[in-house]
């Protein structure tokens, strides 16, 4: 089949759209590329929509596209709200049509991010953005809320445990997060709106899905121990659904090996969710410092 771009009837304008992420200083940002007023048009069956769903918003027309690997295009319709999504688009052969009611989408292949928003939504869940103790300081995490002295710091500090050698993430980067001196538990959390990039009404259909994962750990027989909770809030900030933890890691739990170790759970988010609390605590059992540590804590969605 033939398909042609109407240039002289159709100036074709393209935006590039920066979706972007409002959780906190996050660099990443999705882009796709925006032909308002117009419509492409197909001659063959290829072309028919595989999915159409009603979505309040473009953003969300935009987002349930970048969420799905097969979908290389879509159509937004300002009146009926419909958000139609194609998996078959090439520039070389799109047919535009204008249309004052349809805005169309484009992907650009190099910043899709298959079958989830974006790859990490816990903000320096790694500890390797800002400022991470040398010595035995304090630190506090960048970007996270805090209470009492929890400490972002580099592998290789003793104080803190871990180091290069000890097991743990092969990709460990540079800083993890440890108790430091606080005398009992200390805490980080973050509180982030999912509705920047997830429909509301595709949490409510029960189709959005989380993964959630961290590295746990601490010194030796220590039984000082990190774990987290993940907890879904409403737009009211009530707490929704299950809480999922992960944790907290004994020395059985790492056969008395000072280490980090793998932990992950995974559910579906609740009708009514509109925000997570990600919680991370760090106990203090015995001896003078609190040695649990934790390192690349990541939350993912999927659809
Ligand atoms: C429809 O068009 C696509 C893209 O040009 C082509 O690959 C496919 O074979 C066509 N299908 C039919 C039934 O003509
Ligand atoms: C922990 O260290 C900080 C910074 O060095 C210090 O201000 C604080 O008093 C210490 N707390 C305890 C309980 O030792
Ligand atoms: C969760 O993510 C991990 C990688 O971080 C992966 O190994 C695991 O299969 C995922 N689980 C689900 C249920 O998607
Ligand atoms: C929910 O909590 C956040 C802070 O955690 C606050 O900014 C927001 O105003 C609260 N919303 C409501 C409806 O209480
Ligand atoms: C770990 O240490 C405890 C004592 O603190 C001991 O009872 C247990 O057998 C040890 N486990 C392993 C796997 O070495
Ligand atoms: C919450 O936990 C209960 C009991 O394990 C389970 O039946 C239910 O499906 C969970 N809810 C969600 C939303 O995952």
């Amino acid at each position: 089949m033939m398909l042609k771009i109407i240039a002289g009837k159709f100036p074709l304008l393209l935006f590039y759209t920066l979706i972007p992420l409002a959780i906190q200083q996050d660099i990443r940002s999705l882009r796709i590329s925006t032909i308002p007023n117009g419509q492409f048009s197909c001659i063959n069956t290829t072309c028919l929509p595989y999915s159409t769903i009603i979505v309040s918003k473009i953003l969300y027309c935009q987002t349930n596209c970048l969420a799905n690997i097969q979908c290389q295009a879509a159509h937004f319709h300002r009146i009926t709200h419909q958000c139609q999504m194609f998996s078959y688009f090439t520039w070389s052969s799109a047919s535009m049509v204008p249309d004052m009611n349809s805005i169309t989408l484009v992907v650009s292949d190099d910043t899709r991010v298959p079958s989830i928003w974006i790859p990490n939504w816990i903000y320096n869940g790694d500890g390797e953005t800002g400022p991470c103790a040398t010595n035995y300081d304090l630190v506090h995490p960048t970007g996270w809320n805090y209470d009492g002295p929890i400490t972002q710091v580099q592998y290789g500090v003793s104080n803190a445990n871990q180091n290069m050698m000890t097991p743990g993430p092969s990709d460990r980067g540079k800083c993890h997060f440890y108790g430091f001196n606080s005398t009992s538990a200390t805490t980080m959390w973050q509180i982030v709106d999912m509705t920047t990039l997830i429909d509301p009404a595709r949490i409510n259909n029960q189709i959005v899905r989380f993964n959630l994962s961290a590295w746990l750990g601490g010194y030796a027989r220590d039984e000082d121990a990190t774990g987290i909770s993940l907890t879904f809030l409403t737009q009211a900030n009530q707490t929704v659904g299950n809480t999922t933890t992960l944790g907290p890691v004994s020395p059985a739990g790492r056969n008395n090996v000072t280490s980090l170790v793998y932990r992950q759970s995974s559910g579906q988010v609740p009708i009514g969710a509109r925000l997570f609390k990600l919680l991370v605590t760090v106990t203090r059992a015995a001896g003078s410092t609190n040695d649990g540590d934790v390192d690349n804590i990541a939350l993912r969605f999927y659809c």
